[in-house]
């Protein structure tokens, strides 16, 4: 329909025809996800020459290597050539913030898993089996392993932060009540299901080009080009989707790609190197595991006073990104709660083991469990019910609102979220029933926890709140869309092409996003912090609109309108009341003209600051807030749990495509009961890692849901800041929602025992660990 009348067509049909964005479309990728047609770096065409790489690590943790020998290696069967520190052109190094990680190491070996080579043979298989028989002598040092340990050698990576507010000292000694305690935690492996992955392939007069799974292709770009000796404009980093990152490719592909391109550069022949699933959770780094020594003052209502804490982190033996991650979790040590006098100081424990990394939620989820936890305590101390304690310690609005690092909290919405999910799970009336269940079941127990969260949205460290997007018209009236946020699953390229479609008024199918691309846009912040669709989908608006701007410039000119009088809608452009011409056609038409079909669009988010140093200022746009009930039954005879019921209520703001956040809920929810529960991974006194595959590391599967879940978004709340449509960020925070049902076991554990019991149950709650609890609550009684 060229320039024909619109039939019916009224500006309040057109206002009232749906955006695009909100709605539950599907995933971009569902239909090539379900049918194995979806392109992973694994299933991309490699060229002919191609090598495949594997690595040779250190099966000791702490040492030095006094003799390294690889002839074996190099004469093994398809083997063409081997990587060493000396093959190195530039920097080997691939630690993004502090320059201590090695991607071979030289002499020192720090953890048993370092790489010391890589090998490039014909096949997989034969590169991999070369690489196990290298001639390795070392002097063996003692290993650091844990907290503990690290704490008492002051051992660290980074120098310890404190952090001061109100007067910790004077209200400690003025509280009704104190209590002391610890609070420990076990880390987790990410266990996407696609592991770490590189292709490198020269290409002409020193450029490379490098495939790879990774949450950060400019990092990658940057600490290969450090590596190659390379400028930056040679290396080009490619990536359309991972099989899930969950923070776990943030900094840890940069290790892979970097090796590949080392390879790749001393042969000339293109490099894969993907690593087996027990390579992977040898090698790479995994999410902290914390310690937390506290002493908390209250009173006789459980409100708190004062709270005096030691956090301690296992960074393993680098720094990675284990600083920004003490921070966040210090950052959420508050999670819903007004502390008004607090004392916290973080020591970067240093051990010989992997350098944990970043995590879903990236420190918070230890920081809001320890809050939780002491909360847990002092109302079990106090005998009251744990959701009456908490809702007395809320943070208040325009009162009691200010964080203990300074941010004035304008969107709380704690009551809303809470007083609406108490009533619809029915809190009270079950946990009455639970209460006569307990007495009457010697062997099954039950228990019950409703927790809240609130989780601050952007990077602390204000620069990395920016992003760029690319946005091409052609001439037929379809849109290609880049941005610099990666694919890993979450629907982060839907959400975008959702926003670039509403605003040209076009449907999805209209738009296709292209990889990611260090060529198309350059310098991005790594996809994290659940900031993804914020920072890009503003980003790819600003590059939509700068198109829009230019065709409704031309429409005006060519139809003697005003700008006011064209709008985009159903794949039309709208002019004035009488006229209506195809998307396409007005294109066209644009071309015609010689009008730039292309722009590119920038985002960088507002109001933010941070003094990392005083620990203090507006480190996040705003906060999203959430809440879960979780209960669940516990055999005390053999420690098992089940989780019988959730009901979530989730903030997401106006949501970008409900669908999607309703999955990233159920996700994260239950990835952090995995963390919470069953996922245990255990070094023995040597120092290695005896968890490295599904056989003995075990993460919830889908007999692991709740038999009865009841998942919603918070309805008619939009975001008060100007964020994209509305909606707020959905990745990290739900997984903290796990956090109730680590707490209903223990409330279960406690029903075993006298009333005011402090259940000794630390995370995760494995059978064994369940079983134990019992055991401390049944012998222990009340605490003192
Ligand atoms: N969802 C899936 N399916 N796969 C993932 O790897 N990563 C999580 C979350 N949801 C992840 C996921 C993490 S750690 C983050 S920070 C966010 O997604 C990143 O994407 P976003 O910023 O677009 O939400
Ligand atoms: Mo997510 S831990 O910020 O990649």
């Amino acid at each position: 329909m060229n320039n024909v009348a619109a039939s019916a067509a009224t500006s309040a049909e057109i206002a009232e025809s749906a955006p695009i964005a909100g709605q539950s479309v599907r995933h971009e990728s569902a239909h090539l996800h379900v049918s194995g047609r979806a392109i992973y770096a694994d299933d991309i065409a490699l060229p002919a020459n191609t090598l495949h790489a594997a690595f040779g690590i250190s099966r000791i943790a702490h040492g030095n290597i006094t003799s390294l020998d690889l002839t074996t290696v190099l004469a093994a069967p398809g083997v063409i050539a081997i990587a060493t520190p000396a093959d190195i052109p530039g920097e080997n190094n691939y630690g993004g913030i502090i320059h201590d990680d090695p991607i071979f190491t030289d002499t020192l070996v720090q953890y048993a898993g370092q790489p010391i080579f890589a090998v490039a043979a014909e096949t997989c298989i034969a590169a991999r089996k070369a690489a196990a028989r290298a001639q390795i002598t070392y002097a063996e040092l003692p290993p650091v392993l844990d907290i503990r340990s690290a704490l008492a050698a002051q051992n660290f990576v980074m120098p310890s932060r404190h952090l001061l507010r109100g007067n910790p000292d004077e209200a400690m000694k003025s509280a009704p009540h104190r209590l002391r305690g610890t609070v420990t935690m076990g880390g987790q492996d990410h266990f996407y299901l696609e592991g770490q992955i590189a292709i490198a392939i020269p290409h002409e007069d020193g450029a490379m080009l490098i495939h790879c799974s990774t949450q950060h292709p400019t990092e990658v770009q940057n600490i290969v080009a450090h590596a190659l000796h390379r400028p930056a404009h040679a290396i080009t980093v490619l990536c359309r989707r991972m099989g899930g990152g969950f923070g776990g490719k943030e900094s840890q592909p940069a290790l892979i790609a970097a090796a590949a391109a080392i390879l790749a550069n001393k042969t000339g022949r293109p490099v894969k190197l993907r690593l087996d699933r027990d390579a992977d959770m040898l090698i790479t780094g995994k999410r902290h595991d914390f310690l937390a020594d506290y002493e908390v003052g209250f009173d006789a209502d459980g409100r708190l006073c004062a709270l005096k804490l030691m956090l301690a982190s296992r960074c393993g033996y680098s720094a990675d990104l284990s600083g920004p991650i003490a921070d966040r979790a210090v950052c959420h040590l508050d999670n819903a709660y007004f502390l008004e006098h607090v004392d916290i100081t973080t020591h970067l424990c240093k051990t010989n083991t992997v350098s944990n990394t970043a995590f879903r939620g990236f420190g918070g989820p230890q920081g809001m469990l320890i809050i939780e936890r002491i909360i847990d305590d002092i109302a079990r101390v106090r005998g009251l019910d744990p959701l009456a304690v908490r809702r007395r310690n809320y943070y208040g609005i325009g009162e009691r609102n200010t964080t203990h690092y300074g941010h004035v909290i304008e969107d709380n919405i704690l009551d809303t979220i809470t007083d609406q999910l108490e009533a619809s799970s029915d809190y009270q009336t079950r946990r009455a029933a639970l209460v006569e269940w307990n007495a009457q079941n010697k062997i099954i127990k039950r228990g019950i926890a409703l927790t809240p969260i609130k989780f601050g949205i952007s990077f602390n460290a204000t620069v990395y709140n920016q992003a760029g997007a690319l946005v091409h018209i052609y001439t037929d009236g379809t849109v290609l869309l880049n941005h610099g946020g990666t694919e890993m699953g979450q629907g982060l390229y839907t959400k975008v092409a959702q926003v670039v479609a509403t605003e040209f008024g076009l449907p999805l199918s209209a738009i296709r996003t292209s990889a990611t691309d260090t060529s198309k846009v350059p310098n991005t912040s790594a996809t994290a912090a659940s900031s993804g669709a914020d920072l890009n989908g503003k980003a790819a608006q600003a590059a939509a609109q700068t198109l829009r701007d230019r065709l409704v410039a031309h429409a005006c000119q060519t139809h003697q309108l005003t700008a006011d009088q064209v709008h985009f809608a159903d794949g039309h452009v709208y002019l004035g009341p009488q006229h209506r011409v195809n998307f396409k056609d007005l294109v066209a038409s644009a071309y015609t003209a010689r009008i730039s079909l292309s722009s590119t669009g920038f985002y960088a988010t507002p109001k933010i600051h941070w003094d990392r140093s005083r620990f203090n200022g507006r480190p996040f746009f705003y906060f999203t807030y959430g809440a879960a009930v979780s209960e669940v039954a516990i055999d005390t005879l053999t420690g098992e749990t089940q989780l019988l019921r959730v009901d979530i209520l989730q903030d997401v703001g106006i949501s970008l495509n409900p669908a999607i956040d309703l999955g990233q809920i159920e996700g994260a929810y239950l990835q952090g009961v995995g963390w919470l529960t069953s996922e245990e991974l255990h070094w023995n006194g040597k120092g290695e890692l005896k968890t490295h595959a599904p056989s003995t590391y075990k993460i919830p599967s889908v007999r692991d849901w709740p038999l009865h879940a009841n998942i919603r978004l918070l309805e008619h709340e939009p975001n008060r800041e100007d964020t994209i449509h509305r909606s707020k960020a959905v990745g990290e925070p739900p997984l903290m929602l796990c956090i109730s049902a680590f707490l209903a076991i223990r409330d279960a554990v406690a029903a075993c025992g006298k009333s005011g019991a402090l259940p000794e149950l630390d995370a995760p709650a494995t059978p064994e660990a369940v079983l134990r609890a019992i055991d401390s609550v049944r012998h222990d009684g009340a605490h003192p």
